[in-house]
């Protein structure tokens, strides 16, 4: 969409989602940005109507169902909604003494239940108005199941499957899905890694990478490109055995 001008947000209150609030915020522009953090959500809402934008801050968990379809519909009523970027996720470190079906759950609940909570009443509403776009938060994690973060990585797969699935289901209703995949990029998840991360990148540049990549509405915005050669490359071309040996050796997230 070339300029939306009623966006809504999921875990604005940092790193990349805040970088998006940045970016879209400007005259003209209504953000709905939602966080868990109430401090870090009203400081982002602050910085954004600094740049002349309309926001309203909502403190707001996306594993809750009820909570977000109301709060999304309540958002809608407001100013129908253009664009929805379904973005808050976590990225719990793993090591194999975790209890495994805590850190399933709760990765799962935040990472795919929450996204299926935004993007299911916008889809509904989009439908009904017979336009709008939803961009989901994958990663390029999800291009293979990662030892290094296997409920992460496969959380990731989850939703860039559904995100790919519903940009061709809803495509005739004028609905268009997008689904995003970055690589390492500067924030609250990433400031713990302990090991190098390539072609890092600050969170503005990616929000710069993803708006560019909506506006053009493109099925999957991965970046950066050096990476998403080197690992899409990787995956297809290494025979099984090869490939299986060069995820064992990446880092691990303990
Ligand atoms: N950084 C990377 O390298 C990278 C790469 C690929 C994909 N991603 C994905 O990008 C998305 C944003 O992550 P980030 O890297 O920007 O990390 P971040 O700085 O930790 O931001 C995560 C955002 O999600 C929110 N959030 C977390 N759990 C939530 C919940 N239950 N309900 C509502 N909001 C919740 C956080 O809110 P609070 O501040 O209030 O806790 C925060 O606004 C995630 O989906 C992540 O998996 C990141």
């Amino acid at each position: 969409m070339d300029n939306p001008k009623s966006i809504l947000i999921t875990g604005a209150s940092s790193g990349i989602g805040e970088a998006l609030a940045l970016e879209y915020a400007a005259p003209g522009v209504t953000l709905f940005l939602s966080g868990r953090d109430a401090e870090r959500t009203t400081s982002v809402s602050e910085a954004c109507r600094q740049k002349g934008a309309t926001v309203a801050g909502k403190v707001i968990d996306v594993s809750n169902r009820e909570a977000m379809d109301a709060w999304i519909r309540e958002c809608h009523t407001e100013l129908p909604l253009d664009l929805v970027i379904a973005n808050a996720g976590i990225g719990l470190g793993f090591h194999k003494d975790v209890d495994l079906a805590k850190h399933t759950a709760d990765i799962f609940d935040i990472n795919v239940n929450g996204v299926f909570h935004t993007a299911h009443p916008a889809l509904e509403l989009m439908r009904r108005q017979g336009h709008g776009q939803i961009a989901i938060m994958a990663s390029l994690a999800a291009y293979h199941g990662m030892p290094s973060s296997p409920a992460y990585s496969t959380s990731k797969a989850c939703v860039k499957a559904y995100g790919e699935a519903l940009r061709g289901a809803y495509w005739s209703d004028g609905i268009k899905v997008n689904v995003i995949c970055p690589g390492f990029v500067a924030s609250r998840i990433t400031r713990r890694n302990k090991f190098p991360m390539p072609f890092f990148m600050d969170a503005d540049r990616a929000a710069r990478i993803i708006q560019k990549g909506l506006r053009k509405n493109k099925g999957r915005i991965s970046f950066p490109w050096q990476v998403r050669l080197m690992y899409g490359g990787a995956i297809r071309l290494l025979p099984e055995f090869v490939l299986e040996r060069f995820l064992r050796a990446l880092p691990d997230k303990t």
